[in-house]
């Protein structure tokens, strides 16, 4: 089962990263699968650390999906790294193997040490529909205009129907980061048309 966490790592200067993925869920491992032109891939293979942070604040990975934000943090337990203080639970990796075929490498890391900090609120179909377009705002790049748009408009519906206010708001502000993309998009391929 794949698992949406906002992992943090940590570049040799003390830099942290907060990236938005998917991981490979597992108890004692887990399995991270950073592109390799990521921050994060660099970081895990050059420091060998990374921590997942699990968290029910979507703004998070709407926020670090557009741009590379800095969040509240504190050291973590056992690996160089920091904790996401949003976090409703984390887990401290070390890595143990890398495959680095690319374009997606594929990151066994153990779980070395974890712990909790808040409840996880149960699901919420708003928080789903931002996730999902978190991830279209990162693919603008590769996905059809019109099946991005298609694919909001399908979204802003259950946002409208469940969302409260924070929702609303990484909403609002993804839809309009995808509408200024796609511009930019349009304008480039007509440029090219002249
Ligand atoms: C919910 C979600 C899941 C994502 N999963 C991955 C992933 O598994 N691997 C990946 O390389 N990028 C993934 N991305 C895109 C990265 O977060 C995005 O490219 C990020 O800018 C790259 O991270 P960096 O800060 O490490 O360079 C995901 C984005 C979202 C919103």
């Amino acid at each position: 089962m794949i698992v949406e966490a906002i992992i943090t790592t940590m570049d040799a200067t003390g830099v942290v990263n907060f990236a938005p993925m998917g991981v490979e869920w597992g108890d004692d491992r887990i399995v991270v699968k950073p592109f390799l032109e990521t921050t994060t891939f660099r970081n895990l293979r050059d420091g060998g650390a990374a921590v997942v942070n699990l968290t029910d604040d979507v703004m998070l990975f709407a926020r670090a999906a557009i741009s590379s934000p800095q969040y509240a943090a504190f050291p973590a337990v056992r690996v160089r790294g920091v904790v996401l203080e949003a976090a409703c639970s984390w887990r401290e990796l070390e890595v143990r193997h890398i495959d680095a075929t690319p374009p997606r490498s594929r990151i066994d890391t153990a779980v070395v040490h974890h712990g909790a900090r808040r409840e996880f609120i149960g699901f919420n179909r708003a928080r789903n529909a931002v996730l999902e377009t978190a991830i279209v705002a990162t693919r603008t790049h590769i996905l059809p205009p019109a099946e991005i748009r298609a694919d909001i408009a399908r979204l802003q519906i259950i946002v409208d129907k469940t969302a409260g206010a924070r929702e609303l708001e990484a909403m609002a502000l993804l839809t309009d980061h995808i509408e200024n993309k796609l511009a930019e998009i349009a304008a480039a391929a007509n440029a090219n048309a002249r």
